[in-house]
């Protein structure tokens, strides 16, 4: 978007806009995200236990496009210390990273700390801190240790007190010094992917496994958040959510807003009304209708299982902010007569009776699911704004895949552009939006997509034993934004638009 647009578009949503609004807050936080098992590597190394994605990918690497695994990754286990100077030459105010439960935890249980675990993380936490920027620990995103998957894993309500158990020596650990927290990383992915076809453990039971798992994610969340209120709050101050992904939804005609608000509590709801809503509990109107078809179905329990009051109180306003992860957008309509459902099976079309796609004017990228429509972002951040009572947004992932591994990364640039651009916006809104960590510091192991999906803002050389990490375009485009604390919109939005 050139300059005059930017200007046109700010009169028409903001009113007069100048130039010196364009600019971040100074105490914005600027950051990069990742996570253990797409960067680490090091999966057997010293004492550590063996994790649920290690045992799924060593056992079928067909699941993976190039047939890889995260077995060395970014081996960030052991170049941690370059991480660290990236960051640094980035000048992020923060880094997010996860833990790797089977890391710390080798047995899942609290029984034995593995020294070189701690260490690990007690060198990187104190590294950024050193260069004044601050960590983002994720406590859990997606590495479960594979003696609880063996349990029954997340369907398993036990798992609530594992997890607990877990938080709280990592807190115990690294609470001192860490003072932003995510329980857990997009339960959404966890539950509906992991009892689905697109992560571990592959379980396939969209019926029952997705809607149990969902309800002891949430149990999980609550019993880490009240730990930390309850042990360390008053001493360290810090400030612990978990993150959602969310998708923005749009209706495909105003007759198809109901089902585009039903979808949005599907995907979002299910996760988010029982911690961030008044009234806490299921999101009303989709637990009727999630029931309704259990019964018609032939089921005998309801497919949400029901909290006791005792439980909608323990996961009430358990949150100190926000944490969204955005990527891209979906229109949403009915079904017609005799059409079947979507088939992206996790995503709620069966239950809903929709199908999903994205809009044909919007530009697309390289990766099937992904379109781009930055005002997604604002949309949806004045939703969060008014749906739920949050006071503060910080955005935990956000960023674009491409199969090119070059360092010229122009829709990488303009996306970051545009979609930063909405950011500010919606802090024009009146939002409180205080952070963004872009999804990702570096490629890495993107999952099903290994190796062939490139998000990062840093390339990675994979054919390098020591995984040579080389800046993009978008990395200078992103440091600048952050140094100037400006977007800087010009006529040609791939030429220095960020100074
Ligand atoms: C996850 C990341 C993933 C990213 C891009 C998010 O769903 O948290 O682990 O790499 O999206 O697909």
């Amino acid at each position: 978007m050139n300059y005059i647009r930017v200007v046109v578009f700010s009169i028409v949503i903001c009113g007069s806009w100048s130039i010196e609004q364009l600019k971040f807050p100074p105490s914005f936080m600027f950051g990069a995200a990742s996570a253990a098992y797409q960067v680490e590597g090091g999966w057997n190394a010293s004492d550590k236990g063996i994790s649920m994605w290690d045992k799924f990918l060593h056992d079928r690497p067909e699941l993976v496009a190039d047939r890889n695994n995260g077995d060395v990754a970014c081996d960030s286990y052991h170049l941690w210390r370059r991480d660290i100077q990236m960051c640094e030459e980035l000048g992020l105010n923060m880094y997010r990273f996860s833990i790797s439960w089977p890391r710390l935890l080798p047995s899942g249980y609290p029984n034995y700390i593995s020294e070189d675990g701690k260490n690990y993380y007690n060198n990187l936490i104190d590294g950024l801190l050193e260069k004044g920027i601050q960590p983002l620990v994720t406590i859990y995103h997606f590495d479960l240790p594979l003696s609880l998957q063996d349990l029954g894993g997340w369907a398993n309500p036990l798992v609530a007190d594992w997890f607990a158990d877990y938080a709280e020596v990592v807190f115990s650990l690294y609470a001192d010094r860490v003072k932003y927290w995510l329980t857990l990383n997009e339960p959404y992915i966890q539950c509906d992917g992991g009892y689905g076809t697109e992560a571990a453990p592959f379980l396939q039971d969209a019926m029952l496994g997705r809607y149990l798992c969902n309800k002891n994610v949430l149990l999980a969340h609550a019993k880490a958040y009240r730990l930390y209120e309850e042990l360390y709050r008053d001493k360290y101050h810090g400030k612990v959510s978990l993150s959602t992904l969310f998708f923005w939804f749009k209706p495909s005609a105003p007759e198809d807003q109901e089902v585009t608000d039903l979808t949005i509590d599907h995907w979002q709801g299910r996760y988010a009304h029982a911690i961030f809503s008044k009234e806490g509990g299921w999101p009303r109107k989709l637990q009727k209708l999630l029931n309704d078809n259990a019964k018609k179905e032939g089921y005998s329990h309801p497919r949400l299982p029901p909290f006791t009051p005792e439980e909608i109180e323990l996961v009430r306003g358990t949150f100190d902010f926000y944490a969204l992860n955005h990527y891209t957008t979906r229109r949403v309509r009915r079904v017609r007569l005799g059409e079947p459902p979507g088939k992206w099976f996790f995503d709620g079309s069966d239950e809903l009776n929709t199908i999903m796609f994205k809009d044909p004017t919007w530009p697309n990228t390289s990766i099937h699911w992904f379109a781009l429509y930055p005002q997604g972002l604002r949309e949806q951040l004045n939703w969060l704004n008014s749906t739920y009572d949050v006071k503060e947004i910080i955005i935990t992932e956000n960023g674009v895949p491409s199969l090119d591994p070059g360092l010229v990364d122009t829709q990488r640039i303009e996306y970051y552009r545009s979609y930063l651009e909405q950011v500010l916006l919606a802090i024009n809104d009146g939002i409180n939006v205080t952070g963004y960590t872009a999804w990702t510091l570096m490629d890495n192991f993107e999952w099903l997509s290994g190796y062939i999906a490139k998000f990062g803002l840093y390339a990675v050389d994979f054919s390098q034993p020591n995984r040579t990490r080389t800046p993009r375009e978008s990395a200078r485009c992103y440091s600048s934004v952050i140094r100037t604390r400006m977007i800087h919109p010009t006529q040609d939005s791939t030429k220095l638009n960020y100074v």
